[in-house]
């Protein structure tokens, strides 16, 4: 992804080239999806700060724009962010459910892009981990499956363990990279722990480029 200002990246650029490439990745996954299970899609990086969910946020807006229903899930509960790009209410998510505190149908909330919801982090719980890890997770991925074409999962960089736990329980990953940034052993490393959860790793986003060419996507795994 070229470096750009705004968070929600190409709303105002329909014609730009960034916006051709988050189209891209749109294609690449529907591609993907079309030989095999695939609508929970978690973005993790190695790092904090490499573009994960501003990545989800926009990646959200082309695929409701293409008439498929978009569920967005603040799963970093330890330093969540969606609630300030989509500029929605934190005051109950994700954490209400995982504490069985709120039913699903009263924490998922409309955003102003188009075919895309969200269920918010909620307040920071001090047990992250251990929340996730319940079976309610699961529970609430395969209940929304039944209601939405893609479910985005936010967490957070993959040294929190947080981000492995909920790997174990979707159907693909996206790492994101930050082009001369992303030490490569760090990456590397971060790759091995996801790869050791089994879960398919769709592919890499390069993110914050300065190249004028090509797609910023690879795939990992076809
Ligand atoms: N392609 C881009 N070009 C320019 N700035 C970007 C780009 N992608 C993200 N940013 C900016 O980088 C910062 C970090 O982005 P973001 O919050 O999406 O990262 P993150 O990986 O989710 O961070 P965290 O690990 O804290 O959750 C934000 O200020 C965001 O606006
Ligand atoms: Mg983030």
């Amino acid at each position: 992804m070229q470096k750009e200002r705004s968070k929600l990246l190409i709303r105002h650029q329909k014609g730009s080239r960034i916006a051709e490439q988050f189209r891209i990745i749109r294609t690449n996954i529907e591609f993907i999806s079309k030989k095999r299970a695939l609508k929970t899609i978690m973005i993790t990086s190695t790092k904090p700060q490499e573009g994960k969910s501003t990545i989800i946020a926009n990646l959200a807006d082309v695929m409701g724009r293409q008439e498929l229903k978009v569920l967005i899930i603040d799963a970093d509960l330890r330093l969540p962010s969606q609630h300030y790009i989509l500029g929605v209410d934190n005051s109950l998510g994700l954490t209400d459910i995982l504490k069985e505190k709120a039913t699903i149908e009263t924490v998922i909330q409309n955003t102003s892009l188009f075919n895309v919801d969200i269920i918010a982090a909620g307040q920071s719980p001090n047990n992250p981990s251990e929340l996730l890890s319940k079976t309610v997770l699961k529970d609430l991925l395969e209940t929304v499956k039944k209601y939405y074409d893609y479910i985005l999962i936010d967490a957070p960089p993959v040294i929190v363990a947080d981000t492995t736990i909920v790997a174990q329980k979707i159907d693909g990953v996206i790492m994101v990279a930050e082009e001369n940034k992303t030490p490569k052993q760090k990456f590397q490393k971060a790759l091995n722990t996801l790869k050791s959860t089994n879960t398919p790793i769709l592919g890499i986003i390069l993110n914050k480029t300065k190249q004028e060419k090509s797609s910023k996507y690879y795939y990992y795994n076809k």
